[in-house]
């Protein structure tokens, strides 16, 4: 067993008022701000800038991280910010402000492009420039992960960067950073991080050390996600979520993912879904697959969301509307999560690009039961 948290993981609200204390500590003087302009045009960096500016650190803004990271985005940030000239990287904003944040750390360190550390271990030594991250969302967990994930548009595929050496130096979770986010964006990144937690739960990598945090996580995040979705300002729902889906990636990042994960690269790539309603999507078919093999885990687990039924959970399951499978989907559909492949052009030929991708899939081999391609078929074909 394996267990690496290199991340320092502060938690408190108000707590990104402190963060020019944080990274004062941390010996730094001179960082670049990663960001998002619709964050910064929203007034949400307000105390963060306010706090660098108390401490006289020196910063400079990069509010060009918009969208999911791509190898065009990082050509043009790579010319046009020189990172020689920082002691460090302060990332606010959605896992891919922090996944940027991360790739543009180690091009600074090391040189090369971004595609050149893809793949498992390919960052040679620790980084000497501090990367600080305050989320303002609750789902990635990129904050103190090990990965940062980017699209490669010419090759028409996505590819991770993954190593233990790119963690963040220090997490800053505060709920009052996530009050603002959308509630879509609320109920996508929520359910990546439940689907964190149970995959990481049921993977054949989980260990005594990573369950207690995933089954915690799966609680926080099942307790609070329809009220942060619902009702943004709830700061307790928030609160929840958010503590929940960075304990939800300190199990994931240790134990690793499963199927349902392993499902979204290719169907992502394939149609316009956004990875966490490809989470909510494969989630009841997977785990109703993983409980032929796993039955008491896939109980533990509805109990921990609240959503055991007596006649479902955890014996194989079935498709009746009093199943806990079905009432998992009900609980995706509260929050707005009902993509069905059918209605984003899925057709008859995707479907072996679907299983080839998904069996090739890295995450295929942590999920407890081996997917043949003729079961794949028969789980994406439920999906429709
Ligand atoms: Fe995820």
């Amino acid at each position: 067993m394996r267990f690496d948290l290199p991340t320092s993981w502060r938690h408190g609200r108000g707590l990104a008022a402190h963060t020019g204390d944080v990274l004062s500590d941390l010996g730094c003087s001179r960082t670049l701000l990663v960001t998002d302009r619709a964050l910064v045009d929203g007034g949400i960096l307000a105390p963060v800038i306010t706090s660098l500016e108390s401490r006289g650190i020196e910063y400079v803004v990069c509010d060009e991280v918009t969208t999911e990271p791509t190898v065009a985005l990082f050509e043009r940030l790579h010319q046009k910010w020189d990172l020689t000239g920082f002691d460090s990287v302060l990332a606010v904003g959605g896992g891919s402000v922090i996944d940027a944040a991360k790739g543009l750390a180690i091009v600074a360190e090391f040189g090369g492009h971004i595609r050149d550390y893809a793949g498992f271990g390919a960052v040679p030594a620790p980084l000497s420039r501090k990367i600080v991250a305050v989320p303002t969302t609750a789902g990635t967990g990129s904050e103190i992960s090990d990965g940062s994930v980017w699209i490669d548009e010419a090759r028409r595929t996505k590819f991770l960067v993954l190593s233990t050496l790119i963690c963040p130096t220090v997490a800053i979770t505060d709920p009052l950073m996530t009050r603002s986010m959308p509630p879509q964006i609320t109920a996508n990144s929520g359910i990546d991080a439940l689907t964190h937690a149970i995959e990481s739960y049921l993977s054949v990598d989980a260990s005594e050390a990573t369950a207690p945090f995933s089954l915690r996580a799966m609680a926080l995040i099942a307790g609070g996600l329809r009220r942060a979705y619902a009702h943004g300002d709830d700061l307790d729902a928030r609160e929840a979520v958010q503590v929940g889906a960075t304990m939800a990636m300190m199990a994931g990042m240790n134990a690793h993912m499963g199927l349902c994960h392993a499902l979204a690269m290719p169907l992502c790539g394939l149609y316009p879904l956004p990875h966490g309603e490809a989470c909510a999507l494969t989630l009841p078919y997977v785990l109703e697959f993983n409980a032929v093999v796993a039955g008491d885990k896939v109980a533990d687990i509805f109990e921990a969301l609240g959503l055991r039924a007596s006649d479902g959970a955890g014996d194989g399951g079935g498709d009746g509307d009093s199943s806990a499978y079905a009432r998992l989907t009900r609980f995706a559909n509260d929050i707005g999560l009902k993509a069905r492949l059918g209605d984003l052009g899925y057709r008859d030929e995707h479907l072996e690009v679907i299983v080839r991708e998904t069996r090739n899939s890295a995450q295929h081999r942590f999920n407890p039961r081996e997917a043949s391609p003729e079961e794949l078929a028969a789980l994406v074909e439920r999906m429709i």
